[in-house]
């Protein structure tokens, strides 16, 4: 279904830029914080359908975003390849035994953990309106390997770097293996209702340019590759949150149809390097959002000015943070949209 977000994806250039937040969906919000209390965790929202497809949808409601982004978590393609997932409160992701510690195959996959994330898109999909983009995601390789190395998140990416130049072979299999597997897991969500995918890889900022080519740009390049082929009219946008002066190499090679630009880079640094006409995405300073203030509108509108006339999906550098006011988020829709 046409909408604003999808035409722009497409290609296509608007008078008042689309916008969704990367996280929009999430603990900002106090819809959000009650029932996740009632569902008791993090990963119970997940796996209950119905109530995911609420906080998808808790976003849209109050602000009137141009997409919906899937509730749910990069860290459920390990879940559903076998290994064991737990967010403890307050102290991030768990997966255990990790990589370091056990080898890939020794996993028992459960790809039916991937059903209840289906229904999700297919619920949310029955509740937004037709003109709202249904976004699905997965995480890239490379990011979702660095959690399944370490069992957590880590310090530079360290246990994955350092394991990417003992062992390549090892590396490019687990590589591989998550790529398959997200491969799948996209098209299920493309099946279920989702028209446009993100691939998040918000660690590609810790890699050297050689390693870089090899961990982000050929995975990134083969998911979108096999999308391509089974779904050739459902926009890929990539995230390569850290990829500096490597964005340029990434937005040729990959071939995604539209890049996730990180609030380090300079709006117009990267309209300049990025080949004319290639939908961009970001790129606000998701803590300028927490501090608020006049600073705010007008460096709204300084993304906005380096992005005309290319087709700009107003986001983030990267996800909202928790303590955002929720008064900031209406600031910043009110720039966006020139009221
Ligand atoms: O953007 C959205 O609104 C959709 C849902 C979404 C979540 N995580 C929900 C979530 C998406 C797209 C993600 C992606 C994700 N998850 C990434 C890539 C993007 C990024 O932020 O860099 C990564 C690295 C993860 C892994 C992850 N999930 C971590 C490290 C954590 C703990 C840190 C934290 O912020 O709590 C999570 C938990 C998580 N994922 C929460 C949400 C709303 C918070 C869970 C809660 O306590 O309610």
């Amino acid at each position: 279904m046409p909408g604003p977000l999808l035409d722009t994806l497409k290609g296509s250039t608007q008078n008042v830029a689309p916008v969704w937040l990367m996280r929009q969906a999430g603990r900002y919000l106090p819809e959000y914080r009650e029932l996740r209390a009632e569902k008791g965790g993090f990963l119970e929202l997940v796996y209950d359908s119905e109530a995911a497809a609420e906080v998808t949808v808790q976003p849209i409601r109050r602000f009137g975003f141009d997409g919906a982004i899937l509730f749910s978590d990069i860290l459920i393609v390990p879940h559903a390849m076998g290994q064991g997932l737990e967010f403890l409160a307050g102290e991030g992701p768990k997966l255990s035994p990790t990589l370091l510690e056990t080898e890939l195959d020794s996993f028992v996959h459960a790809y039916e953990r991937f059903d209840p994330v289906y229904e999700t898109v297919r619920l949310t999909r029955a509740q937004i309106a037709d003109t709202v983009t249904m976004l699905g995601f997965a995480g890239s390789p490379w990011t979702v390997a660095t959690y399944m190395i370490a069992g957590e998140g880590s310090k530079d990416q360290g246990p994955a770097r350092l394991l990417a130049y003992r062992d390549p072979s090892r590396m490019q299999a687990i590589c591989d293996a998550i790529a398959e597997v997200s491969i799948e897991y996209l098209r299920g969500q493309i099946d279920a209702g989702a028209e446009a995918v993100q691939l998040f890889d918000s660690w590609a900022g810790s890699l050297a340019p050689d390693e870089f080519e090899r961990w982000v740009v050929a995975p990134n390049a083969k998911i979108v590759a096999a999308i391509k082929q089974s779904h050739p009219d459902v926009p890929v946008i990539g995230f390569p949150k850290g990829a500096g002066a490597k964005l340029p190499v990434y937005a040729r090679e990959t071939g995604v149809d539209a890049v996730g630009l990180d609030e380090t880079l300079d709006p117009a640094w990267a309209n300049s390097v990025l080949p004319d006409g290639m939908p961009v995405q970001g790129n606000l300073d998701p803590l300028l959002v927490e501090a608020g203030g006049d600073a705010l509108p007008k460096r709204v509108e300084t993304i906005l000015e380096a992005f005309k006339g290319r087709p700009h999906v107003f986001n983030l550098g990267h996800g909202i943070g928790q303590f955002t006011p929720i008064e900031h988020v209406e600031q910043l829709l009110r720039a966006v949209r020139g009221e």
